[in-house]
Order: structure tokens, then sequence, then C-alpha cells
């Protein structure tokens, strides 16, 4: 079942598989990339980029290289934003035109709790006491995992926008107001960025069964600060 279509905008054209693909031409600036990586980060780094030139085709772009910025960020077409993630059993891509989204960040996880100890590092102290709120309403969803993607999500729009690393502290997450929906906070000073306001965002999630080893997933999309409406 495809899984980030549900929590974008039409506008914003998402491609994902759960299985490697190894269609179309090989670029060769992308292999080089990952020459020396071990076999399954080339093959997931092949795979979510045949997604990405799936979804370009749907806005018009061909054949387009992807090979990372000096921060990993992905380098798009002119006028295209977009995203990408991969984890265990997903990979996906999702670009738009900017004339009308200035941002998309996107993010899937396994859907489990995070590992042990690592709480501290990546949820504030409000968003801790949200998750053991929110554990007692619905055990069913692994809130931590849930606002550690949304963090993700966050920062994949906000670093090819802002240029600047974004601290896993330095984001508030709340969930819950709305099924589905989050906000994020971002807590540094100046997040106007290419006329965009950056201090809030908001984005959406929706997860698969726990039991059933199914997946976590956010996505972000910022509209365009002149697009209409
Ligand atoms: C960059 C980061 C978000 C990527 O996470 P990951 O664990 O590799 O997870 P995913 O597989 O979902 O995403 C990988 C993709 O993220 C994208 N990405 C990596 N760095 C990026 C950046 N600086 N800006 C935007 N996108 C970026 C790339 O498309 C990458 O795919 P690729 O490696 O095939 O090129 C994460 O590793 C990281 O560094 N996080 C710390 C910063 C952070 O998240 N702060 C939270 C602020 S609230």
């Amino acid at each position: 079942m495809r899984i980030f279509n549900k929590l974008l905008p039409a506008s914003v054209h998402v491609a994902e598989t759960r299985s490697e693909l190894d269609e179309g031409p090989r670029y060769r600036p992308e292999e080089i990339y990952v020459a020396n990586a071990v076999e399954s980060r080339q093959q997931e780094f092949r795979t979510v980029r045949i997604c990405a030139r799936q979804a370009l085709a749907k806005l018009g772009h061909g054949g387009h290289v992807l090979v990372p910025d000096e921060h990993r960020a992905p380098v798009w077409p002119r006028g295209v934003v977009g995203s990408m993630t991969h984890c265990e059993g997903l990979r996906a891509a999702a670009v738009a035109s900017s004339d009308q989204w200035s941002g998309i960040g996107i993010d899937a996880e396994p859907h489990l709790a995070l590992p042990p100890g690592t709480v501290d590092l990546l949820l504030l102290p409000a968003e801790q006491e949200a998750v053991d709120r929110l554990s007692t309403v619905e055990p069913g969803i692994a809130w931590d995992r849930l606002i550690f993607s949304a963090k993700e999500s966050v920062f994949k729009t906000w670093f090819p926008m802002a240029r600047r690393w974004l601290d896993f502290l330095e984001c508030e997450i709340t969930v819950g107001q709305r099924p589905g929906a989050f906000t994020a906070r971002v807590l540094q000073s100046g997040t106007l960025h290419q006329g965009t306001d950056l201090s809030a965002v908001s984005g959406q999630w929706t997860a698969e069964d726990r039991v059933g080893h199914g997946l976590l997933a956010t996505a972000i999309a910022v509209r365009q600060h002149f697009a209409r409406t």
C-alpha cells in the first residue's frame, strides 16, 4: 500500500517502492558517489533515485542526475523542490514545482519505539511528556518514533532553504490536535528563508500496524509564500 500519497497534496508528486529497483540507466556520478558504500547502501541509493526520477518525470524532467551536495542534501533541477527517504521496507521520493511549494520533507521509519537511551537526545521534555500522555490514550502508536520522524521531515524541509544545521532539540513537535496532523515550532532565531517563515510548519503523519512490523511516515509541504492558495 502506498504511504506518502495520502500525506501530501496532489500537486506534490510521489514515487515509492517496497522493493529494490534496478531499471533504467545507471548514472556514473551517482555510481561514483556510492562506490565505496556497502551493497545495501548502494541499492537504497539507486532505488530511491529511480523513484525520484519517476516523480520528476511527472513534472516533465527526464534523466536528472541526483548526486547529493556537500551536506548530503539532494540537488533537484531548477524550479523543483523535493525530498527522499529510505528505511527498511520503503524507498520514497516527493517532488513539486517551486512555483507552488517552497520546501518538502518526507521521512519513513520502522514502526518501533526509539532505541533505549536515545530519547533524551532527540526529544524535548515537553515532547516526552506528550509521548507518555498519548501512549496512555493510544498505545498502538510508537509516539516517540513518530516525533523523531517528524523532526527528520522538518530537517529535510529546513536545510535546503536555510542551509543551516538544526538540532533535534531546536524543534518542538506537537501531535494530536487533529488525527494525522502535527506542527513543528523551530526554536532558532532567523527563520525567514527565501521569503518563507519557517518558525512554524505543519505536516501529516500516518502509521501502519505496529505489531505487524509496519512503517511510520511523516511529510511536510511548505507552500510558496507568493503562491495563491
Ligand atoms: C539528514 C538526515 C535527516 C537523513 O536521515 P537518514 O537517517 O539518512 O534518513 P532517510 O533515509 O530518511 O533520508 C536520507 C535522505 O535524506 C536526504 N538528506 C540528507 N541530508 C540532507 C540535508 N542536509 N537536507 C535535506 N535532505 C537531506 C537525502 O535525500 C538522503 O538520501 P540519500 O542519502 O540517498 O541521498 C539525518 O541523517 C540527519 O543528519 N539528521 C540530523 C539533523 C536532524 O534531523 N535534525 C532534526 C531537526 S528537528
